[in-house]
């Protein structure tokens, strides 16, 4: 199973997002493929409504892009998992980048998120990479997967969860790790969960994924699907990144 994920941040409107599910849903997929989209919150529900009047059969389904970790209470500006829940999510994203950056997430508050998300039912995919200091240092895998320890709380679902594994320097510059490089660092991470006994978790690669450079990473048997920013806000890239996962 390919999983193709769509991180939409914090871009579209509501038309726009319509329009785009819309034409995401005219490209046929096999059972092979499995489509993750993650709106903004206040597009979940339009992004609901609008992939069930296309048909479950397209294989969406719908995630936050963040959760708290408690279960409710005094957290202005936060939404619990269950609430993600409710309003119709399987899935939450953990660990992005600009989470850790921009809002000081530090890898102890991702395992809690991550307990609290598959307290309530939600599949977690949790984000992890190193910067570019690190990857020139040759620190790389070292420290992705010493993030990932520390990210991952003591009891932990694997058939609720899913790894991206996105290089900081990768995200949004229109730079890719190359095939060898992420072949590499998948197979740590899949060592890594092995060891701990965490059988069949897909590993997701993210960072600049487009429809040129899509096919040669969905073609690393490492590589459990692709996590897609700017190109996810185009049908057509989409659909192309989508298809080259059928292939
Ligand atoms: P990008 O973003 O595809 O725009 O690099 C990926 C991500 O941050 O999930």
């Amino acid at each position: 199973m390919m999983i193709i994920a769509s991180n939409w941040k914090m871009n579209l409107d509501r038309l726009s997002a319509e329009q785009l599910l819309a034409e995401m849903g005219s490209c046929p997929v096999s059972d092979k493929v499995s489509r993750i989209v993650f709106p903004s919150f206040t597009l979940i529900d339009l992004a609901r409504t609008t992939r069930d009047h296309i048909g479950q059969t397209v294989h969406i389904t719908l995630g936050g892009q963040d959760c708290h970790d408690a279960a409710s209470g005094a957290h202005t500006g936060d939404v619990s998992a269950a609430m993600l829940v409710e309003a119709g999510c399987q899935w939450v994203l953990v660990g992005h980048s600009e989470r850790r950056q921009n809002h000081m997430e530090h890898s102890e508050k991702v395992a809690a998120k991550t307990k609290a998300a598959q307290a309530e039912g939600l599949s977690v995919m949790l984000c992890v990479g190193e910067n570019l200091e690190e990857r020139e240092s040759g620190k790389a895998e070292a420290t992705v997967t010493a993030m990932l320890a520390a990210s991952l709380p003591q009891q932990v679902d694997a058939d609720k969860l899913a790894i991206a594994y996105e290089p900081l320097w990768a995200i949004g510059t229109g730079m890719t790790a190359t095939p060898s490089d992420v072949a590499a660092m998948h197979q740590a991470i899949h060592n890594y969960l092995k060891d701990l006994g965490l059988k069949d978790v897909p590993v997701l690669y993210g960072g600049s994924v487009n429809p040129d450079n899509a096919s040669a990473l969905l073609a690393l048997e490492q590589v459990d699907g692709v996590l897609v920013g700017g190109a996810s806000l185009d049908a057509d890239s989409i659909n192309a990144i989508t298809l080259a996962a059928e292939n």
